[in-house]
C-alpha cells in the first residue's frame, strides 16, 4: 500500500493511530475532521463536516483508500444518524461518482448490533436484532457501505482501549469499580493499535469478507477484569452489588474470522493491553 493516497475520514483516537502507521510506511494521508487539531507527524489535515454534503469538495482526488472512523458525537439516534449513516452516505455519492474511485471503503462499525444478552458466542453470521437505537444505526450505515458498487468492508470493533483510555482503569484504582453480583457480564475490547492494524490488513487482503468482528482473543467477564486490574493496582477489590433491572450476561465475540484472514492481535487480551499501558511501555502513537 505504500505510496498510496488514503482518506482518514474522523481521524480521532483510532484514525490518528491508524493515520500514523499509514505515514510511516509512506502512505500520502489525509486526515479528517471538523477540528483537526494535533494530528500525528506528515498527516495532512482536513477540516470539513462529514454530515454536510459539500464536505466532498475538500477532499482530494484521486484516493487509494478511505477509512471512515467517525464516531457520534453523543449517544443520542440523532447524532448516531448524522455520524454514521449521513456522515459515511455523503462521502460514499462522493466517492462512488469518480472516474477513478477508491479502491477500498473501510468503516468502523461496532459489536453494539448484536442484541445477545445471554453470554452466547456471536461471530458474523450470528443474527442481529439490536433492542437500541445505537446498534440499528450501525446496521444501517454497514447495508449502505455494502450496498455500494465500491468495495466496502465493516469491522465491528468491541470496546476500544489503551493509552489515553483509561476510563475502567481509574474507576478501580479509585475503588468506585462495581459489578453484578448476580451472574456473569461477558465484555469485548480491542487496544486502539490491535484496531488500527486490522484496519490496515483489511484494507490490503486480496480478497476481504465483506464483515469482522474487530476484537481481542479473551471476551471476559467484567469481574474478572477489574479483579485483575485492582490486583495490579493494589487498589480496593472491586465490589458486587445487585444490578437492577434485567441480569446482562453480554455476548462473546468471536475473531476466528479477523485471525484466519491472517491477522494477529499484539494484545490477545485486556492483560497484554493493561499490562503496557501500566508498564508506560504502549506505543505512544
Ligand atoms: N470507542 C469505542 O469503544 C468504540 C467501539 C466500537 C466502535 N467504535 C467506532 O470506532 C471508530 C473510532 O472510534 P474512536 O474512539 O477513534 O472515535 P473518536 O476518538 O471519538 O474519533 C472520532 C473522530 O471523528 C470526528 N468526527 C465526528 N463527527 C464528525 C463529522 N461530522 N465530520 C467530520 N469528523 C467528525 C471527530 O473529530 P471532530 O469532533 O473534530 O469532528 C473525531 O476526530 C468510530 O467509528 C466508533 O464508532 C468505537
Amino acid at each position: 500500500m505504500a505510496g498510496e493516497t488514503i482518506l482518514v475520514a474522523g481521524c480521532g483516537y483510532v484514525g490518528s493511530a491508524l493515520a500514523a502507521r499509514l505515514v510511516e510506511e509512506g502512505d500520502r494521508v489525509f486526515g479528517l475532521s471538523r477540528s483537526p487539531g494535533a494530528l500525528p507527524q506528515g498527516v495532512q489535515p482536513i477540516a470539513a463536516d462529514l454530515g454536510d454534503p459539500k464536505c466532498a469538495r475538500m477532499l482530494p482526488e484521486p484516493l487509494d483508500r478511505v477509512f471512515y472512523t467517525a464516531a457520534a458525537d453523543d449517544g443520542s439516534e440523532a447524532a448516531y444518524r448524522r455520524a454514521y449513516v449521513d456522515g459515511l452516505g455523503n462521502l460514499l455519492v462522493a466517492l462512488e461518482v469518480r472516474p477513478r474511485p477508491p479502491r477500498r471503503v473501510l468503516f468502523t462499525s461496532s459489536t453494539s448490533v448484536f442484541h445477545q444478552s445471554d453470554g452466547s458466542w456471536v461471530d458474523e453470521a450470528s443474527p442481529t436484532e439490536p433492542g437500541h437505537h445505537r446498534g440499528r444505526v450501525m446496521l444501517e450505515a454497514e447495508a449502505r457501505l455494502l450496498q455500494s458498487p465500491l468495495v466496502g468492508v465493516a469491522l465491528r470493533l468491541g470496546g476500544i482501549y489503551g493509552p489515553g483510555r483509561t476510563r475502567l482503569l481509574e474507576s478501580v484504582r479509585a475503588g468506585r469499580a462495581t459489578y453484578d453480583s448476580r451472574g456473569p457480564r461477558y465484555t469485548n475490547r480491542i487496544h486502539r493499535d490491535d484496531a488500527a492494524s486490522a484496519l490496515i490488513h483489511l484494507a490490503r487482503l486480496a480478497q476481504p469478507a465483506p464483515l469482522y468482528l474487530g476484537v481481542d482473543d479473551d471476551p471476559a467477564e467484567r469481574a474478572a477484569v477489574l479483579g485483575w486490574l485492582a490486583r495490579r493496582l493494589g487498589a480496593p477489590e472491586p465490589r458486587a452489588e445487585v444490578g437492577s433491572g434485567p441480569l446482562d450476561a453480554g455476548k462473546r465475540c468471536r475473531n476466528e474470522r479477523l485471525r484466519e484472514s491472517g491477522w494477529s492481535p499484539e494484545f490477545p487480551s485486556y492483560r497484554d493491553g493493561y499490562a503496557a499501558m501500566l508498564a508506560g511501555s504502549a506505543p505512544g502513537r
